[in-house]
Parts: C-alpha cells; structure tokens; sequence
C-alpha cells in the first residue's frame, strides 16, 4: 500500500491533478463511497493559500454561545485537527470510516479539485467555502514549508533549488495543482452557483476580515446577530484566528498533529506580499504573464 514514508510527497496526475502518492487511496475510497448530507460544510483550498487560518476561523464561528466565543478546544488542538481533511486524515486512517455520528453541520475540509470531488458534494446542498491567496505568496509560502521536509525522496521541492521548484509551480506541477486550473474550477462554481460556492480570497481575510467572516456566518446560515455585533464579538472572532494568538498557543508551540511537521510549521509570517522578498523580477514577470493568460476574461484578479 502506499505510504508517506514509500513515497513522500511524490505526485502523480490523477484526474488531471498532481495527486500526492500518499494520498491517492484515500482520495479514490472518498470519491467511491462518501456521502455527503445537504447539512455539510467543506472548506477547500490549495495548500498554503490559509487552510489553517480559516479552519480556525470557522471552527470558531461554529462554536460561539450566547457568552461569546468558546476558545477552549482552539487552545488545545491544533485547527487541522478541528476540521479534518477527508483525503489527508479521515481516508487515510480509515478506509471505511463512519462519519454519520458527527454532529450537525459536520465540517470537512479537502485539497481536491472541483471536477474530483465526490458527486454527492456537487449535487446535495452542503455548502463549499473555496479561500485562495496570490499565486506568488502561495508558492513561497511552500517552498518554504516543504523544504522542511529532510530526507524524504519528493518532487515537491526540498530536493530541488527554489528555481527549480519555481519552474514546476509555473508548469502546474505543484500539489493538488495546476494551481490555476484548482481555483478557475471553483471560480467558475462560485459565480453560477453563489449559495452553493462562496469564493474568498486570502488578501480579502487579511484586508478587512470583519466583513469577510460575517459573509461567511450568512452564508452558512449562522449569521451574527446585531446583539453578538454589538459585543464586539466578530472583531473577538479576527483576534482569537490571529497568526499572532494562534502561535502563541501552546499547542502550536509545541504540538504535532502531522508526522512530517511540527504544528507551528503551519504559522510563518502570516502577511502579504512576503513574495517579494524572494522571486526575483523576472519570475516575477513569468508568472504575471501565466497568470494573465489564466485569469483573462474570468473576472477574477490578484
Ligand atoms: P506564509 O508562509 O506566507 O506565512 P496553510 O494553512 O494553507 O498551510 O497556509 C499556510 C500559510 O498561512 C502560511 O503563510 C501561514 O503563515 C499562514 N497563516 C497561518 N495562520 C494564519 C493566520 N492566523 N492568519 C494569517 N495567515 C496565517
């Protein structure tokens, strides 16, 4: 069977994407047998683009009271293990798993591609929360979490200098990629179906996250009500998720909820824009040009 350790973060395309090896098991039992209910909610992104921020994020909203927020299981587990990935670690412990006693609404998240998703996710009425960040901060932000990985045998980058890695990322080979086809998918979902699809964008979170996360407690049919907007309760929301708060907390201090990374592997800089302390103008400019190609016509910019 294949394993982190047989395969590291080798890929292979599978439906058009660059599936992980480790993962391909489990992303092929999800598509045959999860069911989805009309009550589920999936955050799904690209790696690096804010999977973590966001789990938080959510995961937060979820678990608010008339109190306020309920920040004790965020002080004690690490966000992936709040919302967990179906392919990363629902399928890949279990193959068989039964996830019909998770309480309502259950929340799931997934790297796969739009046209590989389960048809019961595309078809019922569960609600899909697609988050991507610019295509420069993300590559930089995965070169620099996958060259952590240490003598593993990848295609993903640690092996390879970052302008090798640079040269896969603008050739669409990186994980769960071609980055630009993963969010085109969802982009296209979101417009012609806006209360089945709702696309943000990582630099909007960062902007004015307030206005962001009470989009997403409407959209999830959970809004804040004008007595929680009184108390200050979202802006309690933006600083609980904060890079800041979440990397003070012990748990991602210290905390290992992946074999291959440490939790506080998850928080590096948090900001926008770090790009440019890295790409250099002329990558700069080959990706602007792909990116442009991609995104002409869509409506959608960076
Ligand atoms: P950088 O490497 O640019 O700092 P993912 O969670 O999808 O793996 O993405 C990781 C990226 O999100 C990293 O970006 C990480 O620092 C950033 N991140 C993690 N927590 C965050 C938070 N609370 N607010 C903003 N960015 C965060």
């Amino acid at each position: 069977s294949l394993s982190k350790e047989t395969y590291g973060y080798q890929m292979c395309l599978y439906q058009n994407f660059w599936c992980p090896k480790f993962s391909l098991e489990p992303v092929i039992a999800l598509q045959r047998d999860f069911q989805a209910c009309d009550t589920d909610i999936f955050v799904i992104n690209m790696p690096k683009t804010g999977t973590t921020w966001f789990k938080s994020l959510l995961f937060s909203l979820f678990n608010r009271s008339n109190e306020g927020l309920l920040n004790t299981q965020l002080q004690t587990h690490n966000p992936h293990e709040l919302i967990l990935s179906l392919e990363i670690t629902i399928y890949a412990k279990d193959k068989n798993p039964d996830l019909t006693k998770m309480p309502s609404p259950r929340l799931f998240s997934t790297h796969l591609p739009y046209d590989s998703l389960p048809e019961s996710v595309k078809n019922s009425k569960c609600k899909i929360i697609y988050i991507t960040r610019n295509p420069f901060d993300t590559f930089v932000s995965s070169w620099h979490y996958y060259s952590k990985l240490e003598n593993v045998d990848n295609n993903v980058g640690c092996s390879s200098t970052m302008e090798e890695y640079f040269n896969k990322f603008c050739k669409g080979r990186s994980l769960y990629g071609p980055f630009f086809d993963h969010l085109m998918g969802y982009w296209k979902e979101s417009l012609e179906r806006p209360k089945k699809v709702l696309f943000l964008k990582y630099e909007d979170l960062k902007e004015d996250g307030v206005l962001q996360m009470k989009k997403v407690a409407e959209f999830v049919g959970f809004p804040f009500s004008i007595e929680e907007e009184k108390q200050g309760v979202v802006e309690d929301l933006i600083k609980l998720c904060s890079i800041e708060s979440l990397k003070e907390m012990e748990v991602n201090k210290k905390g290992k909820c992946d074999p291959d990374f440490e939790n506080k592997c998850f928080f590096r800089k948090g900001v926008v824009g770090d790009a440019a302390n890295y790409l250099t103008p002329p990558m700069v400019e080959r990706l602007t040009k792909i990116m442009e190609e991609k995104l002409n016509g869509s409506g959608l910019s960076f």
